[in-house]
């Protein structure tokens, strides 16, 4: 695992070069429900050894920001065009998923329920006060429980409980969600031979290696351990898009996944991931969040440095947001992840 400081060190020096990705972004608009309008830009920096643009979908908004506005997008869509009014999905309780499906709920003027794992403890934490806020109605249930999530009897007893409602998955991960990042890739208007993203369930990389050209490579940095498991989720959502093994053997050749960027696990954040986030912030003013972007991001600058693969190479790194987890995870570490 990577966790020696020696390299850390020439990574934080690597860090110099990318002041300039606070340049002032590049803006772009794009669409979304009921005439809202999202902004993605890219920061950028280009020197002689490195050229990388950071992808700024966490500036879509403050709460369905980064992946969560792709995965929630065709799904309250598809919610609305078929007359429900309540949409419920899962998550624990950091879950930017449940936030963002709250918020986005509240939006577009559908009800939201989540079920959360694990007992309730009062009072809330920041994620679940704002899915609160947003409207979300909470329910508790036991990590048992829980794990029967994608039960087909667990969820009719839930309909009967709660009525109709649109149902999204633990992490937006379904059909419509995947359709949403398959957009991902279309909105860059630069020449690029790598993009690079973080991985929960593999949602986002399947919709982005499913729009990538024969020659560009998809890097994937999973934020959980063992992460080799997100090599199958990509492969089945691919199957849904082409029912056909040989094109998605195809696709899967463009993936490569670094799984040793974990820093011990979900949700794990030891100290040099700390200080990376500081010293990012430091040098660029881009928040990284402590879950997901951050762990891709020193992984990715790690490569830069020791992979002759990425020399010359154009990358550009797709900021999936998740900043509103990182109160939550300031608390409980009592430290600013970005001070100045
Ligand atoms: C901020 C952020 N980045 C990346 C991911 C990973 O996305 P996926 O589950 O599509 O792999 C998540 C997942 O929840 C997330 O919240």
């Amino acid at each position: 695992m990577f966790n020696s400081s020696p390299p850390v060190q020439e990574i934080f020096s690597h860090l110099g070069s990318l002041n300039d990705l606070a340049s002032s972004p590049d803006l772009q608009d794009t669409q979304w429900l009921k005439g809202l309008s999202a902004k993605t830009c890219f920061n950028e920096c280009n020197t002689n050894e490195l050229r990388v643009f950071l992808k700024r979908d966490d500036l879509i908004d403050p709460v369905v920001s980064g992946n969560k506005w792709r995965k929630l997008k065709y799904n309250c869509e598809k919610a609305l065009n078929t007359s429900h009014q309540t949409i419920l999905t899962f998550g624990g309780a950091f879950s930017n998923h449940i936030v963002a499906t709250a918020r986005a709920g509240k939006l577009v003027g559908l009800k939201t329920i989540g079920i959360i794992r694990g007992e309730e403890n009062k009072p809330l934490n920041e994620t679940l006060q704002t899915a609160q806020e947003n409207g979300m109605e909470l329910h508790f249930i036991s990590r048992a429980d829980y794990r029967q999530k994608e039960d087909p009897n667990f969820i009719q007893a839930l309909r009967n409980q709660f009525g109709s409602f649109w149902l999204i998955p633990e992490g937006g991960a379904n059909y419509h969600g995947f359709n949403g990042c398959l957009e991902i890739t279309s909105e860059i208007d630069k020449e690029f031979d790598i993009i690079a993203i973080s991985a929960g369930t593999g949602t986002t990389a399947a919709g982005i290696i499913a729009s990538l050209s024969d020659h560009q490579r998809l890097w994937v940095f999973p934020a959980l351990k063992n992460g080799g498991f997100i090599k199958d989720n990509i492969a089945k959502h691919l199957n849904q898009l082409y029912f056909d093994t040989e094109a998605v053997a195809h696709d899967l050749s463009k993936l490569i996944i670094f799984d040793e960027y974990h820093f011990g696990g979900y949700a794990k954040v030891p100290a040099v991931l700390v200080h990376f986030i500081q010293q990012f912030y430091k040098r660029t003013l881009i928040k990284l969040d402590p879950i997901y972007t951050s762990k891709m991001m020193l992984g990715l600058l790690d490569q830069i440095v020791f992979n002759k693969e990425a020399h010359n190479k154009s990358i550009v790194a797709v900021h999936t947001g998740g900043i509103q987890g990182a109160a939550g995870i300031e608390k409980k570490l009592n430290t600013s992840l970005y001070p100045l």
